[in-house]
């Protein structure tokens, strides 16, 4: 039996960080770096093809060593082992948390409920190469005998950021012949976009969703269907033009879809990591199979990685801890990721999720009220849109935003100096940042004195850089698990479930609710609150 966890929050190491910050607040960065000219190469580490310069993170040696401590005393490395040998991690819902075996390289079995899973995850695998191939070489065939030209994605949540996210991310590795939609929103206008010009006898949908419930993707895929059967006049063209991955099988016959079209995953894969499953099919039919199983690589390097290296050289590890210094001891309430590769536009989106629904919890694993802020909101834009944008915040605001900085050596499109200049922009704003500009430096410029304050950057603002040389295949599988991982980390640090998401329950319930009610030709019922019922009896008026 487990000893209980003492709650971080009464941990000496917590306390110890509480007042690290009083010493490290004497410290700004521009002053840790003039102490230490080895500070660059001091805070950098490099794994699966990933470089992490943390340097010009608000710390020390002994910064580090607090928090390194701290990932000691919450038993992080056993927590690790818990989740990627399949204990029930996932508490509330007594599940195991394996979204690592999906990718794992080797044979050794990983047991469920006395079976082991990795069995089911390679046929599973292999019906999806068969699948994807027969769809890339025209062999699969819709109902009038056509091969598929369009491919459209109707999914939610996990279900739709994964794949959308990185098929854009791969668009170069992407098959010419196929045109790939993602339908997630249940307001009409997203489908609709996604029908214009599509031709029924060569669209193909797949409907991806681990439930086979969720309202919004369940609504697409009835319209969709609908607009397949009146397009091609028989029920009949169903078999050839829809796929379904879900972990429920039943659901889905009842929908229609023929059981060989059925690509199932399994309840220990949680919707916001599922990408590497079944959920990843329309991207491998994009990419191909090969590419596809470089991403399962390029993930399971970066789960070796975080599974064996020492605390002290692991990326998921630092990263998470950095996270926690700044969420828990600066106030910190957001973080931002700015990737510089435009292909990598949605990531910042597809993160929101993974970590917000992880880590956006205010109780414990046990259920009680934590007395410690938990996971940061997520946002950020591509660079450099994003400095022409807020960056004016992140340099002279008054809030502390750590920021993640992502950036490529080699750019996949090649055009004059373009990827130069890029780069140029992204390690600028990370030293800009870093070290500002004082009022000396700007009167030396010769500004007048009533602007000296405004242009004055106070500097010592936290960024990591994350550099790799290209955006393939490979490195997004590392890029994507070394997110995941930094998730897991903070959530065993702030002790709770990172596996679940019931937050997002009670909007579903009310919605529910509330759909006949807007009917006008219904009696209006009054159970709402004075706002709803008058926001509701405007709508009905209105619509
Ligand atoms: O409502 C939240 C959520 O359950 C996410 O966790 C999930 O990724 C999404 O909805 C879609 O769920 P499903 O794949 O079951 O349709």
């Amino acid at each position: 039996m487990k000893m209980k966890k003492k709650l971080v929050a009464d941990l000496i190491e917590w306390k110890k960080l509480r007042e690290h910050r009083e010493v490290i607040d004497q410290q700004p960065l521009p002053e840790l770096f003039r102490l230490d000219p080895e500070r660059g190469r001091r805070f950098r580490v490099e794994a699966c093809g990933i470089l992490l310069d943390y340097s010009k993170n608000r710390i020390t040696s002994d910064t580090m060593k607090l928090l390194f401590s701290l990932a000691e005393a919450v038993d992080l490395r056993s927590e690790i082992e818990a989740m990627f040998t399949g204990e029930k991690i996932n508490n509330t819902e007594g599940r195991a948390v394996l979204h690592t075996a999906l990718r794992s390289a080797n044979d050794d079995p990983v047991l469920v409920d006395g079976t082991d899973v990795k069995p089911a995850v390679r046929q599973v695998l292999d019906r999806m190469k068969e699948c994807s191939r027969r769809i890339r070489e025209g062999e699969w065939k819709g109902f009038t005998g056509k091969p598929v030209t369009r491919i459209i994605n109707i999914g939610i949540g996990g279900s739709d950021l994964g794949p959308a996210m990185a098929c854009q991310a791969l668009h170069p590795y992407a098959e010419a012949g196929l045109e790939f939609f993602f339908v997630s929103n249940i307001d009409g206008t997203h489908l609709a976009e996604s029908l214009k010009g599509a031709d029924p006898e060569t669209t193909l949908f797949i409907v991806a969703s681990k439930t086979f419930t969720t309202l919004e993707t369940m609504a697409n895929a009835m319209s969709a269907r609908e607009w397949l059967i009146n397009s091609l006049g028989s029920g009949e063209a169903v078999r050839q033009h829809f796929i379904a991955l879900s972990t429920s099988t039943a659901k889905v016959q009842e929908f229609g879809i023929s059981p060989e079209n059925i690509f199932g995953f399994w309840d220990w894969v949680g919707g916001r990591y599922s990408l590497p499953s079944a959920i990843g099919l329309s991207l491998m039919i994009a990419v191909g199979p090969e590419n596809f199983q470089e991403l399962l690589d390029g993930y399971s390097a970066m789960d070796n990685h975080f599974r064996t290296a020492e605390f002290e050289s692991n990326l998921p590890v630092i990263m998470g801890l950095l996270g926690v210094w700044y969420n828990n001891f600066f106030g910190a309430q957001s973080h931002a990721i700015l990737p510089y590769d435009q292909y990598l536009a949605r990531f910042p989106a597809y993160l929101q999720q993974a970590d917000m629904e992880s880590n956006g919890k205010s109780v414990t694993r046990e259920g009680h009220p934590v007395e410690w802020e938990t996971g940061p909101v997520i946002w950020g834009e591509p660079g450099t849109n994003g400095q022409h944008a807020f960056y004016q915040l992140l340099h002279q605001g008054t809030k502390v935003v750590p920021a993640d900085f992502i950036g490529f050596a080699r750019s996949q499109n090649p055009m004059g100096d373009h990827h130069r200049k890029l780069m140029a922009n992204f390690f600028a704003q990370t030293e800009a940042l870093a070290f500002g500009k004082s009022a000396s430096e700007v009167r030396k410029e010769g500004i007048p004195e009533d602007l000296v304050p405004h242009k004055v950057f106070t500097g010592n603002r936290p960024t990591n850089t994350l550099l790799a040389r290209e955006l393939d295949p490979h490195t997004l599988g590392s890029l994507i698990a070394l997110y995941e991982h930094k998730i897991f980390v903070q959530g065993i640090i702030w002790g709770i479930n990172s596996f679940d998401q019931m937050g997002v329950e009670l909007g579903k319930v009310l919605a529910k609710k509330i759909l006949p009610e807007l009917d006008p030709g219904q009696e209006l019922s009054q159970e709402h609150d004075s706002s709803t019922n008058n926001l509701i009896s405007w709508f009905r008026e209105n619509c």
